[in-house]
C-alpha cells in the first residue's frame, strides 16, 4: 500500500531580489497578503490538506518568519486586556498550524540544493514540496488532487499548468504524455527552455509531491542552469527509474514573486472579504473612472 504524505517542505531561503528595496530587511515570504503574511497561506494550504508536519527551508534574515509561526505572550497579553478577542484569534491561530520545524540553508545554491537538505527531517517518507512564491486560493483542491494520483500510482507528481509559449522560460517545462484530461505522465522535463525549444506549454508550478527516491537522484545532480542544483534535474534523473506523473489545473493561482500578480492577489483575497469588499469595488470602480480607464 502507498505510504501517506505527512509532510510538507517549504523552501524560504531565497533573497526575494525582485522585492527589493521592501525585501532589504525582512523576508520576501513575510510581504502581507490583505493583512497575512504570504507563507501562512501556504503553510494553511498544507494544513487544509491533512498536512500537518512542515518544515520550512531557511537562511540568513529570515528569522521573523519563525517568530511569526510562535506564540506572542506579550501581544496576547495586551490584546486580551484590551478585549480585542477577534485579532487574538487570528495571531494565537497563527501560532497553531500544523507542527512547524525549520532548518537552514547556509549557502543559496539552488532550489534543488534547499530541497535535498530537508533529507534528514523527511527520511523514508513521500513528501510534499511547496514553494512560496505562488498561493493558491482553491481550497487545497490542486494538492489534495495531487495526493490522490500519488496514492493511487505510489508516484512523484508536479503541478503544471498551460502557459503562454512566451511565459514557458520562465519555469521547468515537461514533455507530457495523457493519462487523462487532467492527469499526464511526464516523457521528459527541462527547466527553462527557449520559447523555441520548449517540447510544449505545460508549466511545473511550485506544487511538488515526492517519493524519498527524489533525494537520491538530487545526490547525482549535477549544477545546473544558473550554476545550481536545479530540481528539474533531479526529477529529470528520478523519472528515468520511477514514472513521474502531472496534475494539471487552471485555476486559483497568484504568482506571487510577479509584482503585478502580487497586487492582483491583494485585490482578488481583499474583493473576497465581505468586511473589504463594499468600499474597495467603490473605491476600484472610481478610480478607473477617474483615469478614464471605464
Ligand atoms: C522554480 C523552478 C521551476 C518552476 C518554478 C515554479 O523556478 O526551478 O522549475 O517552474 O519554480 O514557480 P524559480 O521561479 O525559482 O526561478
Amino acid at each position: 500500500m502507498t505510504q501517506r504524505v505527512r509532510k510538507a517542505v517549504i523552501p524560504a531561503a531565497g533573497l526575494g531580489t525582485r522585492f527589493l528595496p521592501a525585501t532589504k530587511s525582512q523576508p520576501k515570504e513575510m510581504l502581507p497578503v490583505v493583512d497575512k503574511p504570504s507563507i501562512q497561506y501556504v503553510v494553511e494550504e498544507a494544513v487544509r490538506a491533512g498536512l500537518t508536519d512542515i518544515l520550512i527551508i531557511t537562511g540568513r534574515g529570515k528569522r521573523a518568519i519563525e517568530d511569526h509561526f510562535d506564540r506572542n505572550f506579550e501581544l496576547e497579553f495586551y490584546l486580551e486586556q484590551q478585549g480585542k478577542t477577534d485579532l487574538l484569534k487570528e495571531v494565537q491561530e497563527s501560532s497553531e498550524l500544523g507542527d512547524i520545524h525549520y532548518i537552514r540553508q547556509k549557502d543559496p545554491r539552488g532550489l534543488g540544493h534547499a530541497v535535498s537538505i530537508a533529507r534528514e527531517h523527511v527520511g523514508d517518507e513521500p513528501f510534499a514540496v511547496m514553494l512560496g512564491d505562488d498561493i493558491m486560493v482553491d481550497d487545497s483542491a490542486l494538492l489534495r488532487s495531487m495526493l490522490d494520483v500519488h496514492d493511487r500510482y505510489g508516484r512523484s507528481v508536479l503541478a503544471l499548468k498551460d502557459v503562454k509559449p512566451e511565459e514557458i522560460s520562465a519555469y521547468g517545462c515537461v514533455e507530457p504524455e495523457n493519462v487523462d484530461e487532467s492527469l499526464v505522465q511526464v516523457k521528459s522535463i527541462v527547466e527553462k527552455p527557449k520559447m523555441e525549444d520548449a517540447p510544449s506549454t505545460l508549466a511545473v508550478i511550485g506544487r511538488y509531491v515526492f517519493t524519498p527516491e527524489i533525494f537520491e537522484a538530487l545526490d547525482r545532480t549535477q549544477p545546473g542552469a544558473g550554476g545550481e542544483i536545479q530540481l528539474t534535474d533531479a526529477i529529470g534523473l528520478l523519472n528515468q527509474d520511477q514514472t513521474v506523473y502531472g496534475q494539471v489545473f487552471t485555476e486559483g493561482r497568484f504568482d506571487i514573486g510577479q509584482k503585478v500578480d502580487f497586487l492582483r492577489a491583494n485585490v482578488e483575497l481583499a474583493l473576497d472579504r465581505e468586511e473589504l469588499r463594499p468600499e474597495l469595488e467603490k473605491f476600484l470602480l472610481e478610480t478607473l473612472r477617474r483615469r478614464g480607464i471605464i
